[in-house]
């Protein structure tokens, strides 16, 4: 199978998710393990979901992390607070950095936007340096598109 084809699956698998099962907490906890299960050489996926005007800690499959992370701070951060998708080749060049996991090299983190709004990001750690390509923020793109048609994010 190529990236290309396992990315595919990926939604093919959210859809099915998404489409058989109504409840949220269901729906974001099997989303993060699909990611995790299909996009090979990463360490960590999951959400951060804004509370109280912070990220707080949502559904992931990895090692435990940060509980909270601050608008405008890490990559998470300042995905949230530019509404911009950060694709990091190498974290250790990103200045503000949170570093849940030191095996963490790479990352990619994609704004959760509907309607205008921003809610969270789904965010994704690799080992690898240069680990996601334009190929991984296409299809998390349209992952996070896929959830954005099914997930009530202001009563997560
Ligand atoms: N590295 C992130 C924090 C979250 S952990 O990677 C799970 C950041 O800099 O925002």
């Amino acid at each position: 199978m190529t990236n290309e084809q396992k990315y595919k699956y990926m939604l093919i698998l959210l859809e099915g998710q998404l489409s058989s099962e109504k409840n949220d907490l269901a729906n974001l906890s099997n989303a993060a393990a699909i990611v995790k299960a299909v996009m090979d050489r990463i360490n960590w996926a999951g959400f951060y979901i804004i509370r109280e005007n912070t990220l707080v800690l949502g559904m992931f499959q990895g090692l435990p992390a940060c509980n909270r992370v601050e608008l405008g701070k890490g990559v998470c951060g300042a995905a949230v607070t530019e509404k911009k998708l950060k694709r990091i080749e190498n974290v250790h060049d990103f200045i503000g950095h949170i570093a849940c996991d030191s095996a963490t090299n790479s990352e990619i983190v994609i704004p959760i936007i509907k309607d205008d709004v921003i809610y969270g990001v789904l965010d994704i750690d690799s080992p690898y340096i240069g680990r996601f390509t334009e190929l991984e923020e296409e299809y998390l793109v349209k992952f996070v598109d896929k959830l954005n048609k099914y997930i009530d994010w202001s009563k997560v």
